[in-house]
């Protein structure tokens, strides 16, 4: 793991050894921004609004034929074989589809029949989501529900239920051990959905490896799709034939233009489709994953964890509570601080050009996107963030006015 630097000046040096540095010139990012909410909303690549005018430049030129000319008909399998690339699955074991609370509802339902007892398990402190899909499925199926006290996962993995669980935690950023939770799915058949929203594009995943069956995650966080980028789903190889799509719609059937009145699944993944891909935004998405290619993940992970670090290291010499691990390995992409007035301080430091989120009650995330960030620019964020604090000017009356996104 990368030391967090200890001054501005090793900051600056770190930068100048950062083997993804070039990448930001990728990115179209307004100047003296620091952008550190890329765990909620990447910024837009150059090549996704290349891609982006490409395919409506397609739509006015072929119209309806672009979905054979342009390829249309295939792209979210096209999109979704990127994307395996990234989370360490196969060809042919991501489509992309929909938003993620709809894959993690059609994942786990499709599941429930699967594990050894109809039940549903998900920690209270999962993303609202990730609860009332469980809680909504369960009203539909019949399934128990069960809440879990924060981290109770892995111990009811021994009742043998569906268990909907992310690989990173969206408020405190702790990892879970996926191949450890899975091992001990399968001893007891339970079967888990991974929401990989947060590890998505800065985590160097490896499903196939860690024995993942089934997951679903984001777009427009770590993968800079764009607002609202349709979601994706992993169902692996092994599984998928077993599976049924509790939304079978035409997309999922296996010849849609054959018009069946009968409905057949498609092979794999794949089946999981429901209705017509959204093109401009798959298209947007794809020009985004170009900004991905050619990155060696372990090396994105390092540069995210390292910026992590150099965060944690300073909100502690300020005397914060760092509310993530402090261990690398804990940790995913984003730090979270409690600040008992995070709201008007996140704005205060919006006015100083530096973008963090912020989370009810008391929770200030700080994304540490390895593709367009720097040191020295976190090393300044940080450094920013303190003279906000010190000298009280987050408390003016602007400050505190809500907006309904936060
Ligand atoms: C962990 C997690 N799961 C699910 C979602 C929601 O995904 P969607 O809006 O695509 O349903 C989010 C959104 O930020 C999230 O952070």
């Amino acid at each position: 793991m990368i030391r967090p630097p200890t001054s501005r000046d090793e900051a600056v040096l770190l930068d100048q050894s950062d083997p993804l540095a070039d990448r930001r010139e990728l990115f179209d990012l307004p100047e003296g921004v620091t952008y550190l909410v890329g765990h909620s909303l990447g910024p837009p690549p150059k090549s996704a609004r290349e891609r982006l005018t490409a395919a409506q430049q397609d739509w006015a030129a072929d119209l309806v034929r672009s979905w054979n000319s342009a390829g249309w008909i295939d792209l979210a399998e096209r999109t979704g074989d990127r994307i395996a690339a990234l989370i360490g699955a196969q060809p042919g074991e991501v489509i992309v589809a929909d938003s993620v609370s709809v894959n993690l509802f059609k994942l786990a339902a499709a599941a429930l029949p699967q594990a050894r007892t109809y039940a549903l398990f998900v920690e209270e402190d999962e993303f609202p989501t990730d609860q009332y899909i469980a809680a909504g499925l369960g009203d539909l199926s019949g399934a128990e529900v069960r809440q879990l006290a924060p981290g109770g996962s892995f111990k009811a993995l021994k009742a043998g239920g569906v268990v909907i669980k992310s690989a990173v935690n969206y408020r405190s950023s702790e990892v879970a051990d996926i191949a450890a939770h899975e091992r001990e799915a399968k001893q007891h058949g339970a079967l888990i959905v991974w929401d990989l929203s947060h590890a998505t594009g800065v985590l160097d995943l490896k499903l196939s490896v860690d024995g993942a069956a089934l997951a679903a995650g984001c777009t427009y966080k770590y993968l800079n799709g764009g607002p609202g980028a349709p979601a994706f789903a992993y169902v692996s190889h092994s599984l998928a034939p077993k599976l049924s799509n509790p939304l079978p719609g035409w997309m999922g059937h296996a010849a849609p233009f054959a018009f069946d009145t009968n409905y057949a699944p498609r092979d794999g993944v794949a089946r999981f489709a429901s209705g017509t891909p959204p093109i401009l935004s798959l298209a947007a998405l794809g020009g985004a994953l170009a900004a991905m290619e050619g990155v060696d993940l372990g090396q994105l992970e390092a540069k995210a964890k390292g910026l992590g670090a150099l965060a944690i290291a300073r909100a502690q010499a300020m005397g914060l509570e760092v509310l993530s691990p402090v261990e690398d390995a804990r940790r995913g992409g984003h730090v979270s601080i409690r600040i008992a007035e995070g709201y008007p301080v996140v704005q205060a430091l919006a006015a100083r050009g530096v973008m963090a989120d912020f989370r009810a009650p008391d929770t200030v995330r700080f994304g540490f996107s390895p593709l367009f960030l720097s040191y020295q620019a976190v090393w300044d964020a940080m450094a920013t963030l303190s003279g906000i604090l010190e000298s009280g000017s987050w408390d003016q009356p602007q400050f505190h006015a809500r907006a309904k996104v936060t």
